[in-house]
């Protein structure tokens, strides 16, 4: 384990407050490839800046003082960027694992770091769930339930790709099921939300030295020992950003104001960009589109709910839809992209048409004509 401090300071909390949270950082974000090539999941902007700088600002804005970041893949991007976090007003400590111990492994591991008492609620957040969680309220249902541990449960239309947390009438977990196999067993449309509140003991008693998967061991085993666990719904905004469909759509939702950030640095009606890009006067930007630090975007181009990271280039008349262009990459004139990811610095040559999953490596060079969509095959 490798730890870097900051100078220490006691924690404290209220009955309804929480000053101490840790987020989980550390995964590969194999889902999202090939963005996760060169940057951590929480790292990868969303709305102009790293995803987990929207996490960080809600924190804060809920009353967070510190947070324990528990790092493991690409470790070393984290600190240079936050620092400190007092330009985000909170106190930030980096913890990484040599090897990933799961996600209950990771809260383990910091367990030590913290500096809440042995009662004092912890918030613990996934860091690839972007949502509007009504924190304060989930702080107050932890404290008045007495709960070991609280979880932010949300709904879902469709619970089969899901484990699925059932509550009793107070609300109190009874079980935690693997994804449902036939439509007998989907007996609840709760699912667990990424997002926690766990009494600091709790923590300080997950084992050490060894992956622990927080869903699958520490939350049953917990139940199994007669621990209380209680559920909050809360069916606000809530959008696990595993996917580049879902990085995609969460970014636009956050630059037109349906998911709730402090740390949006600014838009201009429905698309956001960032000062030292170019935009050609008549190029079309809407639905959420941002457009990062330094990117170009040529005549008549037309870009629509997507996302153009920093120094990438979108020619003239190129049409992206619904996808995500990768730091310093470039399309082509004339070339579509709908539903698509260009990895960082890929080069997609003109008059190409790139459809629904496609996922272009990063680096990777398209020739002009290469790729052509019929819809006969
Ligand atoms: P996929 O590989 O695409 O499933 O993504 P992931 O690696 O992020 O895994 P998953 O979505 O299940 O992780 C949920 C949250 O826990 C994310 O915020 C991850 O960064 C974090 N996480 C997962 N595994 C570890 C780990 O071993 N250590 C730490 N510190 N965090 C982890």
């Amino acid at each position: 384990m490798h730890v870097r401090t900051t100078s220490p300071a006691p924690c404290r909390s209220g009955d309804d407050t929480v000053t101490e949270a840790i987020l989980l950082v550390g995964g590969k974000g194999t889902r999202l490839r090939p963005l996760t090539v060169h940057t951590p999941k929480p790292m990868v902007p969303a709305a102009g800046v790293p995803f987990l700088t929207h996490q960080l600002a809600r924190a804060k804005a809920a009353g967070v003082e510190r947070v324990v970041l528990a790092t493991s893949y690409l470790a070393e991007v984290f600190e240079p960027y936050f620092g400190d976090g007092s330009s985000l007003g909170l106190s930030l400590e980096y913890v990484t694992e040599r090897d990933p111990l799961g996600t209950g492994g990771a809260l383990g591991n910091v367990a030590s770091r913290l500096r809440s008492g042995p009662d004092d609620p912890v918030l613990v957040f996934n860091g690839d769930i972007l949502t509007g969680l009504d924190i304060r309220a989930l702080v107050a249902t932890h404290t008045s339930s007495g709960a070991d541990v609280s979880l932010h449960l949300t709904r879902v239309e469709d619970p089969r790709a899901f484990g699925l947390v059932p509550t009793d009438a107070d609300g109190r977990v009874t079980a935690f099921l693997e994804k449902p196999q036939t439509p007998e067993e989907i007996v609840t449309d709760q699912i667990n939300a990424g997002a926690y509140v766990f009494r600091r003991s709790v923590i300080d008693a997950i084992p050490l030295g060894r992956p622990v998967s927080v869903e699958r061991e520490t939350f049953p085993g917990l139940l199994a020992a007669g621990a209380h666990l209680q559920g909050m719904v809360d069916s606000t905004y809530w959008l696990d950003l595993g996917t580049p469909q879902a990085f995609v759509r969460g970014s636009a939702d956050l630059v037109l104001g349906r998911a709730p950030s402090p740390a949006v640095p600014g838009r201009c009606g429905d698309r956001l960009i960032l000062p030292t890009a170019s935009v050609a006067a008549d190029a079309k930007l809407t639905s959420g589109t941002v457009i990062g630090a330094s990117a170009v975007i040529g005549a008549g181009a037309r870009i629509s709910g997507s996302a153009v990271l920093d120094g990438a280039v979108v020619e003239a008349g190129a049409v992206v839809s619904d996808s995500l262009i990768g730091a310093g990459a470039r399309i082509g004139a004339r070339t579509v992209v709908s539903g698509a990811v260009v990895g960082d610095g890929a080069v997609v040559g003109a008059d190409n048409e790139l459809r629904s999953g496609v996922r272009v490596w990063c680096g990777a060079v398209l020739p002009a004509g290469a790729v052509r969509f019929s819809s006969d095959l």
